[in-house]
């Protein structure tokens, strides 16, 4: 088995039982422990991608969000699973290792004072999605540029401006959508000088960048995530924006702080047409969401499906949980996954909850994007807060949950769902998803299948070691 710890990083003696535990370790070895038998059909490549370390010398790492971005790599050949992870090597991770010093984040000061601080953007630190498009692999983070990695070895190769199209302060969302049927992958980045702007992009299949069309918006905000349909890309921006600037741009309080959740504001929906043609607008109630499901148009309507959070007080709650992540367990783990279908004409939004169960993380068939899906997939949590422990199938043909739960102790992260080669059926696949036993020190891939995941696993490959929990991933296909 091969193992290198990091080079020049202290070792902290900050440790625990929790699923964010740091991992220094950087492995590269074939997983011999692997139960159950891994579906003839299922070969290629998951990648998962989160924060490595959550503290740097003895500094703890204060927000979740900051943590130095690690990816891990699961291949399953005929000769089964291997594993590798490596950080990504970004500025911050090298200033960090040289100095023993957090680096400025989402919600983490550097050492220094408001003088150290005033003045600075968090730093990139490439934790929170990976893209593979033409053949590359990408680790991103919003606020930034891509990072561009080796998709076998994990080596980072610098950032990515797509021949310099990607301005020096251009963001590139963490959550990119790529249109099966196309191949074009489409995103976004908020602009904030002269004025606050969504700045849409197209990716073609050749990695040529090009800017659609930018949205000039009332208040910069937080906006994590949006949704492709066959003509629009579709923002719903919630109220959550910024109200408290002064004390941050002086160095004095971390960059969350400047967040306030507005609910007088409202929700405005705005659907920009792929083509850069006038956008619409239709104001909604305040809405707070992270992540976004699907989208897809029928005649005067986008029907947008998400995972809403409890609104007033839900950001307050859940940035609490994201400071303290080791010991506040936080809100009932995620919200409610919610149909919003927007009639474009009429300028109205009706809303319907898809399940009363809390989730986050949702998921479907990706060769559905775009286009209505049935399925959905969740990461839930079955405890009154925490982190998640099931996953569940939603089957929007009946409405039926169907739930893998772990033991209880464990969690579990985003279901990624890998189709069958051999059958184009909407649903036929299966999910991956990576188990944590913090108790034991260990983490594993599991493999579900997708249509029944209360069956239990179907392969189990377990890990010498934990991994910290991830945020998202991707998989490639072999
Ligand atoms: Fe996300």
């Amino acid at each position: 088995m091969g193992v290198s710890r990091i080079d020049g990083v202290p070792v902290s003696n900050i440790s625990g039982t929790s699923p964010w535990d740091t991992q220094l370790h950087e492995f590269d070895y074939a997983v011999s422990d692997v139960e159950g038998a891994i579906p003839e059909q299922l070969r290629g490549t998951l990648y998962r991608i989160g924060p490595g370390r959550f503290e740097v010398g003895n500094h703890p790492i204060e927000h979740i969000f900051d943590g130095d971005g690690m990816v891990s790599r699961f291949d399953i050949t005929d000769r089964g699973v291997h594993f590798r992870n490596r950080y990504v090597h970004t500025k911050a991770y090298g200033r960090s290792n040289r100095t023993s010093l957090p680096p400025k984040g989402f919600g983490t000061q550097r050492a220094g004072g408001a003088l150290a601080n005033a003045l600075r953007f968090p730093e990139n630190m490439a934790n929170t999605n990976v893209l593979i498009h033409d053949d590359k692999l990408y680790a991103l983070w919003e606020g930034g540029r891509p990072h561009r990695l080796d998709l076998d070895t994990l080596s980072t190769h610098g950032t990515e401006s797509f021949g310099g199209a990607l301005k020096r302060l251009g963001a590139f969302s963490a959550h990119p959508k790529t249109d099966p049927r196309t191949g074009e992958v489409f995103n976004f980045g908020l602009d904030f000088f002269p004025r606050p702007m969504i700045r849409c992009y197209r990716l073609t299949p050749q990695g040529r960048l090009t800017t659609i069309s930018t949205i000039p918006i009332p208040r910069l905000g937080f906006i994590h995530d949006f949704a492709l349909t066959d003509r629009y890309l579709v923002f719903v921006l919630g109220p959550l924006v910024v109200r408290h600037p002064i004390p941050v741009a002086l160095g004095l309080r971390p960059f969350d702080h400047a967040l306030s959740y507005q609910p007088d504001l409202g929700t405005t929906i705005v659907l920009v047409p792929r083509d850069g043609g006038e956008h619409v607008r239709v104001e909604h109630d305040s809405l707070f969401h992270f992540h976004v499901t699907n989208a897809y148009d029928t005649d005067d309507a986008t029907t947008v499906e998400l995972v809403a959070h409890d609104g007033d007080g839900g950001w307050t709650r859940w940035n609490g949980h994201l400071r303290d992540y080791r010991d506040n367990p936080g809100p009932a783990f995620g919200g409610t996954l919610t149909r919003l279908v927007i009639d474009r004409r009429r300028q109205t939004v009706r809303t319907e909850e898809l399940s009363d169960l809390g989730g986050e993380f949702p998921q479907l068939d990706q060769r559905r994007t775009a286009a209505a899906h049935r399925f959905t997939y969740l990461a839930q949590s079955t405890r009154p807060g925490g982190n998640p422990d099931t996953i569940t199938t939603i089957d929007h043909a009946d409405n039926r949950h169907r739930a893998y739960r772990t033991d209880g102790e464990s969690t579990v992260c985003e279901p990624l769902f890998v189709a069958d080669p051999t059958s184009p059926a909407e649903g036929d696949g299966w999910l991956l998803t990576v188990l944590h036993q913090p108790a034991r020190r260990t983490s594993a891939l599991l493999v579900l299948r997708a249509d029944r995941p209360d069956d239990g696993p179907v392969a189990t490959a377990t890990l010498t070691h934990h991994i910290p929990m991830t945020f998202h991933g991707a998989f490639r296909p072999a």
